[in-house]
């Protein structure tokens, strides 16, 4: 058949308005070769490469293009770009498939969100979707269709750098998260032309890799992994993501995009999913390294028939899929199933009826970078800060003071408040701590920078300059941390502690008497003990992305009042690691009264430095008054209860009510406690509010002994307050 010809056939297929999504499929699917099919589950990348390039495609892009040998690229940007690839596509190749074009859009495009771990501690989900939407309406008008996002990877151990990708060690808030985030990508409508593709990653368990190595080996139970682990995940299904990426990691053996129960029990059968599985850059390949795989024929046998779609970088699907199929080795189903998925997205998407509705020069001139952006990244960057201490309310600043010293490499940089993953977002975009304070105090307050020290490395011959900033100012403001490349992929540390001399350069300002604050700017919790026990007042600031600066001054002059809680627990030790607040109990917790046989360390505290959901404000709260409307509930109920929280400080604020659960006795071990629910409102000075919670009682299910997951009847430990360590408890019980 002549092309146009085709393509004309094509275009009456796919409008047919009476058509369902699987009969448009369908339709497609008939007509393609069985190279034309493999073609739509390849995927390579366009510009940079986010991982080690290993083999080489067998011809140039535009060739495969032309050819129908190619489904999509990562890594290419821009309106006019993808406009010149998706041409050929539409254009030059038999069938006119549109390519779809994907990237990791983790925290911005060009103007820079908030770490996702630290908008994870504003625990406001309608926030954070709003930061995902904003997101998706920047990355849309720059021709790319698809985000690798939300990482929903629970991690409990902050020596993995990738712990800042995520929101943190709780499966419960982790969902919640995940929600969001899907949400706020994929919009009301995935066709909507500010709407992309969300992929829920790293499917699944790499959160737990073994030390908080990168990439090294996952062993953990089915049920950690059940229970821990796919919760986001699900969610984030049940929220429709598009599609989900497969993991580096192994799990028992089985490394993720070769893993059945992973891909095709649970994500198929169970969770009844039809978004389209990608591997993670070149993990079909990895199959050879890993030893599971003689050869990358094998390897692709392996994936596909596990269920994965599409193959990022392997060259496995593109070199051996048709062969393996022509050869009798591998059954076609396998394959028009993943081509079905893969193109169920790219009608969603509306790629169909319009291939280049993304890539429009001028659409993208207006968005990027524009105004509602910046202003939605500040907004999610005054929620994600987190207050760890403030002695004698130190905080927030009188705003008469004469003179402030600023000290720290990271005050000044305006490249570290972009984060690991800053994609398209530039240093000039940024507003530093150093700006932002100048920004709010203009020449009504001298500002006395001085570096001190890098944060990297030994050289402390800027103390004294430092020192001397300080002596000649009111307070001292101290930025600590890491540079933005101590955190993200393949950036693991084996300590916590503050890297370089910054420790000890703050010890010297502490010297000078002045009252001295400390910002900490990081991408993982830190073990910053003296800086805890000697330094009055801490902010954890995370990386805020382009508004670092901004918001930061605003929260340092009280004109916002923190309200983030932290979604990870932070140690004193790395010998505590992995420390999480909803650990089991043991057959021999802990005795202060007779430690002699009961767990614990003898030569280090059991105690975080600072527990999970562990946050301050500016004014204070008292909890009370925790009232079961009934102490008995059936699986069908939801449990009703309520506490009363007051506002007995000066500033109006936000407070996050969290709730837990421990089930006392089960068929196997429950946590001590879990997070089954959080409200985040809003007081007045003076003011209290009874907060009413009305839990389902389906969020007790857990997986029993028999891994069926159930209500078990019995008694259940209630405990609300706000943070992990501080509640107020009472009972209640499951009834048959
Ligand atoms: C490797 C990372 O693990 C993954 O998160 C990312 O999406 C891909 N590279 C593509 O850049």
């Amino acid at each position: 058949m002549k092309k146009y010809l085709l393509l004309f056939f094509i275009g009456a297929l796919v409008s047919a308005q009476n058509k369902t999504l699987d009969q448009k499929v369908d339709s497609v699917l008939a007509l393609m070769t069985l190279d034309e099919k493999v073609g739509q589950l390849v995927q390579y990348s366009a510009g940079w490469d986010t991982g080690t390039r290993t083999r080489k495609p067998k011809e140039g892009h535009e060739e495969l293009i032309k050819r129908g040998q190619i489904g999509s690229f990562l890594n290419i940007v821009g309106a006019e770009q993808t406009k010149r690839l998706q041409r050929i596509a539409v254009e030059e190749s038999r069938l006119g498939i549109p390519l779809i074009f994907g990237l990791d859009v983790i925290h911005g495009y060009k103007t820079t969100f908030p770490i996702p771990l630290a908008e994870a501690c504003s625990w406001n989900p309608e926030l954070v979707e709003l930061s995902a939407r904003m997101q998706a309406i920047e990355t849309s008008a720059a021709g790319v269709h698809w985000t690798f996002s939300p990482m929903v990877d629970i991690a409990r151990d902050p020596r993995w750098g990738r712990i800042m990708e995520g929101s943190g060690e709780d499966p419960y808030l982790g969902s919640v998260m995940a929600a969001a985030r899907v949400k706020g990508y994929q919009g009301k409508n995935l066709s909507d032309i500010n709407s992309i593709l969300a992929c829920a990653k790293h499917f699944a368990g790499y959160g737990a890799v073994e030390g908080g190595k990168d990439y090294n080996t996952v062993d953990i139970s089915e049920r950690t992994l059940r229970e821990i682990h796919l919760p986001p995940f699900k969610a984030a299904v049940e929220a429709g993501v598009g599609s989900l990426m497969s993991a580096f990691n192994e799990i028992g053996g089985v490394p993720s995009s070769a893993n059945k129960l992973l891909l095709t029990q649970i994500l198929r059968n169970e969770w009844n999913s039809d978004a389209f599985v990608l591997t993670d850059w070149n993990t079909i390949g990895e199959f050879l390294v890993h030893g599971i795989a003689h050869d990358l024929k094998e390897a692709a046998k392996i994936a596909i028939e596990a269920s994965v779609d599409m193959d990022m970088e392997s060259n496995g699907y593109h070199y051996h899929l048709a062969e393996l199929v022509k050869e009798g080795k591998v059954d076609v189903k396998y394959i028009d199933n993943a081509v079905r998925r893969i193109l169920k997205a790219k009608f969603k998407l509306g790629l169909f009826d319009d291939p280049y509705k993304y890539c429009n020069p001028q659409r993208e001139a207006e968005v990027t970078l524009n105004e509602e952006l910046r202003k939605a990244a500040k907004q999610v960057a005054l929620e994600s800060v987190v207050l760890l201490k403030n002695e004698n309310n130190l905080l927030p600043l009188d705003k008469n003071i004469k003179s402030i010293a600023l000290i720290g490499e990271l005050a000044a940089s305006k490249d570290d408040p972009l984060g690991p993953w800053s994609q398209q977002g530039t240093p000039e975009t940024v507003v530093s701590i150093l700006e932002g304070l100048k920004n709010k105090v203009g020449d009504r307050i001298k500002i006395n920078y001085a570096e001190g020290c890098k944060v990297r490395g030994n050289d402390k011959s800027g103390f004294a300059e430092a020192v001397e900033a300080v002596k000649k100012s009111d307070v001292a403001i101290v930025v600590i941390g890491e540079t933005r490349d101590m955190s993200g992929e393949a950036h693991s540390r084996a300590t916590l502690d503050l890297p370089g001399v910054q420790e000890e350069l703050i010890k010297e300002i502490d010297k000078t008497g002045k009252p001295v604050i400390a910002i900490l700017m990081n991408g993982r919790p830190l073990t910053i003990n003296w800086v805890s026990e000697n330094i009055p007042a801490i902010i954890e600031s995370w990386y805020l992305g382009c508004e670092h600066g901004n918001a930061v001054a605003d929260i340092l002059f009280g004109d916002f009042v923190p309200s983030g809680k932290l979604t990870v627990t932070f140690p004193k030790g790395v010998g505590q690691i992995p420390l999480y607040y909803n650990h089991k109990n043991t057959g021999r917790p802990y005795n202060p009264e007779n430690p002699r046989f009961t767990s614990y360390y003898i030569d280090f505290s059991l105690e975080p430095l600072y527990p999970f959901g562990y946050g301050l404000s500016y004014t204070t709260f008292e909890y009370s008054n925790l009232k079961l409307k009934t102490d008995k509930v059936n699986a069908s109920d939801t449990l009703r209860f309520s506490v009363d929280v007051a506002n007995t400080g000066k500033y109006e604020a936000q407070e996050i009510v969290q709730v837990y659960v421990r089930d006392l006795v089960g068929s196997v071990t429950r946590p001590v406690k879990e997070l089954k629910d959080f409200k985040k409102i809003n007081l007045k000075p003076g003011e209290t509010k009874t907060v009413e919670f009305e839990l389902p009682v389906e969020r007790l299910k857990f997986f029993d002994i028999n891994m069926n997951y159930v209500l078990e009847p019995g008694k259940f430990k209630l405990m609300v307050g706000p943070n992990s360590k501080d509640l107020m408890e009472t009972e209640f019980e499951l009834i048959q």
